[in-house]
This record gives structure tokens, sequence and C-alpha cells, in this order.
């Protein structure tokens, strides 16, 4: 049985929670219909105080957006939509670009510098210097894949739950005389104990997603990065599952690369990806993309002498997708104003809301890892008296945006997605059977 408590509650130093002892004062208020006691407490619930503001915390949330009413979306695992802050952006810069075409520049590309600080401060990068903006993860895990100089033998440790982008660059290596060991996460005691079997003298690089896509389970980064670090393995994470929804702390994890698309959990468009790469490494991975943006002096167009940028601007080759920008900035502003504690916390809050609405119905069976720590913003679950096709039909029928993944159906509300519809997918998923 989880429970409902303050946002204060939860220890910052991320992916702990905080048990509600004598040292947390806040009261919490448990989801109608549950009974709580502190021996069955096992994760935290962001409610501040009263039911009544809890309500009205995500009704200012909701208010963030312009979804039908008649829709429940819990898809941002897919592609979420924008926020109404975006919207205007988007709407503001191809209003400016219609009427003044480019007069404007310099001020799009304060525009994008501020959106490289943004991105700094998700991932707690050292410097914007090491922020590339490329066009999406798949594109910065080639960066890495092929820019990095591998000697026959070497091996890359990989999960066997990986997204295709972070499973195919690696396999492309084969050619190279490098191989990919794909761990069965669910072979071990840990998931990260099952990545450790798989390293041995001849391994480069670990490269795993921050939570997978499929089942939902998150991984205990740190743990790995440390693990990586002391043996000198390169540590390459694909956040697109974490980053604006979960707090991030790339140095604090020992990174090397990470990299993630804005159309997810951060609430941008497609088309546009951080990409990370510890400074030390920059000069490491070889360049096999050219153009005028990724040279040193590259507003001088006369000069015919030009070196890589020192910055991680030497990936981007050519014109920066300005349109993206915009959006991406306005939506990354309105995370970080929410605050990351904050939304991290209402985004857990969704999940443990979901994941105990999931376990009370006995026709419905919870497939993701419902312990504290493992599990982000995805939950994937399956009817037992009904295929999976049947039920996602169900519920795209009845207005619930959802996936159909890793043998289940999965949800992922975000932040601001209104308990009560939450509870209303759950309702629709357990009714589907008395559709015969
Ligand atoms: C874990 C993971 N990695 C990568 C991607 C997609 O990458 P890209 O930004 O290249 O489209 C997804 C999309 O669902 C994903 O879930």
């Amino acid at each position: 049985m989880r429970i409902l408590f303050s946002a204060n509650n939860v220890n910052q130093s991320h992916r702990k929670w905080c048990f509600p002892t004598a040292e947390c004062s806040t009261e919490y208020t448990p989801l109608p219909g549950h009974t709580t006691t502190h021996t069955t407490i096992d994760a935290c619930y962001y409610s501040p105080m009263t039911t009544t503001n809890h309500t009205d915390t995500t009704t200012a949330d909701n208010a963030d957006f312009q979804l039908s009413d008649d829709i429940i979306y819990l898809n941002h695992a897919a592609v979420a939509p924008w926020p109404q802050c975006s919207l205007r952006a988007v709407q503001a810069f191809a209003q400016d670009n219609a009427e003044n075409g480019s007069s404007h520049y310099l001020q799009w590309l304060e525009t994008e510098s501020r959106l490289r600080e943004r991105l700094r401060a998700l991932i707690n990068a050292p410097s914007a210097d090491d922020i590339a903006l490329l066009k999406n993860t798949s594109e910065a895990l080639s960066v890495v894949a092929f820019g990095l100089d591998w000697t026959p033998g070497d091996n890359i440790v990989s999960s066997n739950e990986e997204f295709p982008s972070n499973r195919v660059v690696w396999e492309a290596l084969e050619r190279k005389g490098v191989s990919l060991r794909q761990a069965d996460l669910r072979s071990a005691e840990t998931p990260e104990d099952a990545l450790f079997a798989q390293v041995d003298e001849h391994t480069r690089l670990l490269a795993i997603s921050s939570v997978q896509y499929a089942s939902g389970l998150q991984l205990d980064l740190q743990r790995i990065g440390e693990f990586c670090h002391e043996r000198g393995i390169l540590f390459c994470v694909d956040a697109i599952q974490s980053l604006g929804a979960v707090q991030f702390d790339a140095q604090a994890m020992h990174a090397d690369f990470v990299m993630a698309d804005g159309h997810k959990w951060m609430l941008g468009p497609e088309g546009l990806a951080v990409f990370y790469c510890r400074a030390e490494l920059r000069e490491k991975l070889k360049l096999y993309q050219y153009g005028w943006h990724m040279t040193d002096a590259f507003i001088d167009f006369d000069r015919r002498d030009w070196q890589p940028a020192d910055t991680a601007r030497r990936f981007e080759c050519g014109s920066p997708n300005m349109l993206g920008i915009h959006a991406l900035e306005a939506s990354l502003a309105l995370l970080q104003e929410h605050g990351m504690d904050r939304i991290e916390a209402r985004v857990l809050a969704n999940t443990c809301l979901l994941i105990d609405a999931i376990d009370a119905n006995p026709s419905l069976e919870l497939l993701t890892d419902a312990t504290p720590g493992r599990y982000a913003g995805i939950v994937t679950f399956r009817h037992r008296d009904l295929d999976n096709e049947s039920l996602f039909r169900h519920l795209t029928d009845h207005g619930v945006q959802c996936a159909q993944r890793g043998g289940g159906v999965r949800f992922s509300p975000h932040y601001y997605t209104p308990p009560e519809k939450i509870l209303r997918a759950v309702d629709l998923s357990k009714k589907v059977s008395s559709l015969g």
C-alpha cells in the first residue's frame, strides 16, 4: 500500500524515498479508497494536505495544457502534447518569420542559448558548452557509436529490453569486430547485477536506457556509473524516458554520454534532441558530419581555414532547427518554473496512484516493477482475461491515449494529468471484459 504525502517529504537526494517517520512532519492523505499504515508504506505520494488542495494543484497544472476534455492522455512515453506556452512560442515564431523573415535572427540565437542552458541545468552538465542540439536520440547514439575508435574484440554491454535505437546502433558495429552483449535484466538479483555479469576485460562501453520504454523499469544509474567509472568503461545513457519526468544528474552518475529527444517528457516537438558528451571525451569522438556550423569561427564565412569548434557545437553540422528550439525552450521553461523536484514528485505521485489502482483490481495484472525507485512515469499492465489488442482498442475507443508495449498496455501520465482521469482509465480497463 502506498501513501500520499507532501513533495517536501520526498528526499531530494534523488531516487530515495523518505518514509513518513517523525522527521516527516507533514500530514499525509490516503488515496480515496485506500487505508494506510506505517508498516505497509512502500512509497510516497505528493498531496498537499487535503484532497481539495490536491485537486486545486492538478487543476492548475492541467491549465498549462489545452487537451480536449474527452481525451485521457496517458502517452507521454510516446509523443507528448505541447503545453500552451509552447504553442504560443511556435505561433509567435511563425508570425515573426512570416512578417520579418530572419530580421530577428540574433534574438532567435538568444533563445537557442537559453535552451542550451536549460538543457545543461536539466541534466546537471558542467557547462552549456557540453550540450549539442541534434536531430534525435538515434543520431546522438550514432555520433557516439561511430565516433569512438574501436578495436576488434571490443564489446558493448546493454540490456535485452532496449528500444531499437539503443540496440541497432551497437549491432551496426559488428562489421568493426565489436559485439553487443544484451543482459537479461531479470536474470540476477538486480538489473544492475545482470548488466555487470556481462562485463569482461573487453568491455569498452555500457549503454542503457535510464527507464525502459516498455516495462517502465528504472535503472540505478548512480550504481552503474560508479561501476563503469571504477573500471574505465564508458557509460552511455539514453535518457529519453527520464528527462522532464524525473531529476537527472549526469555528473553524479559519471555519465560520459547522455542523449534524449525532446518530444516525450520534455514536452517539446519531435526532431530536436539534447546530446551531452563529457568535455574530456569530446575530441575522442571522431567526426563524420561536417558543415559550416561545426567550425570554430562559424560566423566568419570568408575564412578559409577552420577547426572543429572546441565546444559540443562540433557535433552540429548545419543550420539549427530554430522552430523546434523555440518550442522546446518554452516547454523546458515551464518545467523549470515549476521546478524539476516538484515535477518529479507529481509524476511519481501519478505513477503510485496508477500502480495502486491496478493492484486493487484482480482482473488486471501489473507488469511494471512496483518497488520504490524502480519506476518513473511508465506503468504497463495487462488484463488477465483479455488480449492486449482488445484492451488497447477498447481504451482508445473511449478516448484513452496509450500504447501497446512490453506484453501489455502502457500508461504514461505526466505531472499535470488529473488523478480522476487516471482512475477513470483504470476503471475502463477493468470493465472491458464485460464487453464479451
Ligand atoms: C528509450 C528510447 N530511446 C529512443 C527512442 C526514440 O529515439 P529517437 O529520438 O531517435 O526517435 C525512444 C522512443 O520511443 C525510446 O523510448
